[in-house]
């Protein structure tokens, strides 16, 4: 009796004194973000696989840090790192999303933030374009992607009655919804989508993902924002990053609405990750892992799009198509490959 008596308390104790340390728990404002590497098409000499700049700078505009999620790296790296980041960007670019060292590093990391999130532990997972596809692939186990007729072109969103309520979206202003819906601002560079119907008929999908927005090539609706119902895990089918620093290409948005309604997205990813108290075990290893140890080279011409980098490290090189200013003196290294 008076052992129960005194487990109550605790019971109560832990109520009144955890609960609230719990609810009142601070933000985590020095949020560290993954962004996932991938193969280059043809290897150069200078490296193998890029990360393209926009996608850093897109983070970090919203006041995050990156960290560059390497590939062909082992099951124990890859957990270490999950547990000392707060959340994890899977680019948009051109590899398989079944067979790749992108697609076997996002699939590690998908598995470890379904697992965490069992545990009270929120990691959130934000997927652009082929990143996208790899979500709805990692939730479905299939392939369920069908070819549209989407290779540059910025399009208005439409938004479905569910947007209204969605985390991504219910916090914008109504003047980012407006030009969001409105004007074509959103650049989509994909040969192939995840139409309505595939996801309609795709239960997996059905019950994970709620479609936040569409879009169509003219033939086929397509399903161009989601967002999980239980999980942080978001998915644009479209660029958000592309608004404010990629030049290369005519149909790329730059309008005042397109950037604005570019930082409102960076900003709610970056908001979730500052709900992640994960933490490198030492500032030296965060220090060591951030991407400021990485030469950014600009690769300006389109002659030279797909390539560059790699100080120090071979495995990683940052591609630039859209740096506006150029690579540090004494990092620089001339892009002379043809692509
Ligand atoms: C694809 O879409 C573009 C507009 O974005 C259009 O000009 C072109 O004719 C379309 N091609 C096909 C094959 O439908
Ligand atoms: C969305 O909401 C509008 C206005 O309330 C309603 O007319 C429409 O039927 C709804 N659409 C769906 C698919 O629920
Ligand atoms: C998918 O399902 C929604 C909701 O049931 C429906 O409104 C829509 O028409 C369907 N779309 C397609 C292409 O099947
Ligand atoms: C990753 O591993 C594959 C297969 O072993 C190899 O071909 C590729 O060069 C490696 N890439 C990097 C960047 O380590």
């Amino acid at each position: 009796m008076t052992v129960n008596y005194n487990m109550k308390s605790f019971i109560c104790l832990f109520v009144f004194i955890v609960l609230p340390a719990v609810l009142t728990k601070e933000m985590n404002n020095r949020p560290v973000i993954g962004v996932l590497a991938q193969e280059l098409y043809k290897p150069l000499p200078l490296g193998s696989s890029y990360i393209a700049a926009s996608y850093v700078k897109y983070l970090e505009s919203a006041g995050a840090r990156v960290v560059p999620v390497k590939i062909n790296q082992t099951y124990n790296e890859y957990e270490r790192l999950f547990n000392a980041i707060n959340g994890v960007l899977f680019p948009g670019g051109g590899v398989s999303i079944v067979a790749s060292g992108y697609a076997t590093a996002a699939s590690i990391f998908y598995e470890l933030a379904i697992k965490a999130k069992y545990k009270g532990d929120y990691f959130p997972i934000w997927g652009t374009c082929l990143g996208f596809e790899e979500l709805t692939y990692l939730t479905s186990g299939k392939v369920l992607l069908t070819a549209t007729n989407t290779s540059g072109v910025a399009l208005p969103l439409i938004f479905t009655n569910d947007s209204a309520e969605s985390r991504l979206f219910s916090g914008f202003p109504a003047d980012v919804i407006s030009a969001l819906a409105s004007e074509p601002i959103t650049e989509n560079s994909h040969q192939w989508s995840l139409t309505t119907e595939s996801y309609n008929k795709s239960k997996e999908l059905r019950d994970f993902y709620s479609v936040l927005t569409t879009n169509n090539d003219g033939n086929v609706e397509f399903v161009s924002t989601m967002e999980a119902y239980d999980f942080p895990f978001y998915g644009t089918q479209w660029h958000p990053e592309k608004n404010a620093f990629e030049w290369t290409r005519s149909y790329i948005p730059h309008s005042p609405s397109a950037v604005k309604s570019m930082f409102y997205m960076a900003d709610f990813f970056v908001n979730e990750a500052r709900k992640s108290s994960h933490q490198f075990p030492s500032e030296e290893e965060e220090r060591d892992a951030l991407i400021y140890n990485y030469s950014p080279i600009y690769t300006g011409s389109k002659r030279c799009q797909k390539l560059v980098s790699l100080t120090p490290d071979p495995a990683v090189a940052l591609l630039l198509s859209a740096l506006t200013g150029g690579p540090p003196a004494g990092h620089v290294t001339q892009c002379h490959f043809p692509c």
